[in-house]
């Protein structure tokens, strides 16, 4: 029979008074010493500022083209900054200064955490979108020696033995490959987690980013990394998968898809898409992790948007301290769009109502936000906070922004 722990009131106590007794004697020894000698360090204060430092500068020092539309941009900390700690998966938040408007922009880390440790280089990877004013300014404004401006790293796009299944499935669409890349040099660096499969689509052949890159890294893990292509639109002689990323498709390239976890990174649409998918397949949600960071670009093409707002503009009076200004606001621009685009320019980070970087008071109107984007807590919701950069005016506002650029 186990033996019962013997705890008493007197046990207590005396633990009590033990306290009591080393606090004395510390005091001793503090009025005792040498105050020169006495360690005032603040570690917790320390380590969280490694972890958190807070706005970085870095310096580009090397950009390269992968695919005609597709560039990978290699960072080095400026000097006085260090990059910052990451999980291979998550993102930083680029702030813009384009024509004296401050923007910013998420976008994943591409390259592996032990990269920082050991060469002291942070990639990311962009693909730029036609007309697309922050891609705009990137590839027509940095180029090596360019610095640049960033927080983070952010999201929860990550790989965490806690939480998640030894054998991953990353679903990527597009650029949304480059959160994968990441954790394969990962992988391929640490052993965690035990399997990889990339079912990774694009249009056609030209559009793949990293092909040959994810290829050596595959073939080099011995069976623990695959990447299968789907193309939407191949041209001629493609021999792998077609179509879409489909229930079909994932049973068939992965013969236990019942037992994995699922890490999705790619536009809007492909969420939509898979979510029909996975409930055909009766996936529990704690097995699915989407990185849905970043503003839908056309916000009318979705069904649930409330029509006859289409070409409506609003009022928004915006308090911010002791100033006050009324700006214009379309009903198809988020309201942080709107507040950029008046100069106003919130903190934000993931830009898709997760992070709450740029809580807001809706002092007055109404605003309507898709419901996988709401993630204002209830508590503040209470108290009438909102989440600007995933809310869009559906009447005249009166807005109090709480943090700013
Ligand atoms: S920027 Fe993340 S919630 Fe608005």
């Amino acid at each position: 029979m186990a033996k019962k722990a013997k705890f008493s009131v007197n046990g207590y106590f005396k633990d009590l008074m033990g306290w009591f007794k080393l606090m004395k004697r510390r005091e001793e020894l503090i009025a005792s010493g040498d105050p020169s000698k006495i360690d005032t360090s603040d570690y917790p204060m320390e380590l969280s500022k490694q972890l958190h430092p807070g706005l970085m500068k870095a310096v580009i020092v090397e950009v390269k083209e992968e695919t005609p539309s597709t560039r990978t941009f290699t960072f080095k900390a400026a000097e006085g900054y260090r990059l910052p700690f990451f999980y291979a998966g998550q993102y930083i938040s680029v702030k813009f200064c384009i024509n004296g408007n401050w923007v910013t922009r998420p976008f994943s880390i591409s390259s592996a955490p032990m990269e920082a440790d050991r060469d002291g280089i942070l990639q990311i990877t962009l693909r730029k979108k036609p007309g697309g004013y922050v891609t705009d300014y990137v590839w027509n404004n940095w180029k090596a020696g360019t610095e640049v401006q960033f927080d983070g790293a952010f999201g929860d796009n990550y790989w965490s033995s806690i939480r998640d299944a030894e054998h991953v499935v990353a679903i990527a669409g597009g650029s949304g490959v480059t959160a994968y890349r990441s954790i394969a040099k990962d992988m391929a660096d640490t052993g965690r987690p035990k399997k990889l499969t990339i079912l990774y689509g694009s249009r056609n052949q030209d559009d793949i980013i990293f092909y040959e890159e994810l290829n050596q890294i595959a073939a080099a893990s011995e069976g623990a990394i695959e990447v299968f292509h789907i193309l939407s639109e191949p041209k001629e002689g493609w021999m792998g998968e077609t179509g879409f990323i489909s229930a079909d498709v994932i049973k068939k390239l992965v013969p236990n898809w019942d037992k994995v976890s699922y890490f999705i990174s790619g536009p809007q649409a492909m969420y939509h898409f898979l979510d029909k998918e996975f409930a055909a397949m009766n996936i529990r949600k704690k097995f699915i992790r989407k990185e849905e960071y970043g503003e839908i670009d056309d916000i009318t093409k979705y069904d649930i948007y409330p029509k006859g707002n289409e070409d409506k503009t609003f009022k928004i009076k915006v308090v911010f301290g002791k100033d006050e200004r009324i700006i214009d606001a379309k009903a198809t621009d988020t309201v942080v769009v709107s507040l950029e685009k008046a100069g106003i320019a919130p903190d934000s980070h993931c830009r898709s109502g997760a992070c709450g970087f740029c809580r807001s008071l809706l002092l007055e109107g109404e605003v309507w936000q898709r419901s996988q984007s709401d993630g204002v807590r209830a508590a503040d919701k209470d108290m009438g906070y909102f989440h600007p950069c995933s809310a869009y005016p559906m009447s005249d506002l009166t807005i109090e922004v709480c943090s700013r650029l």
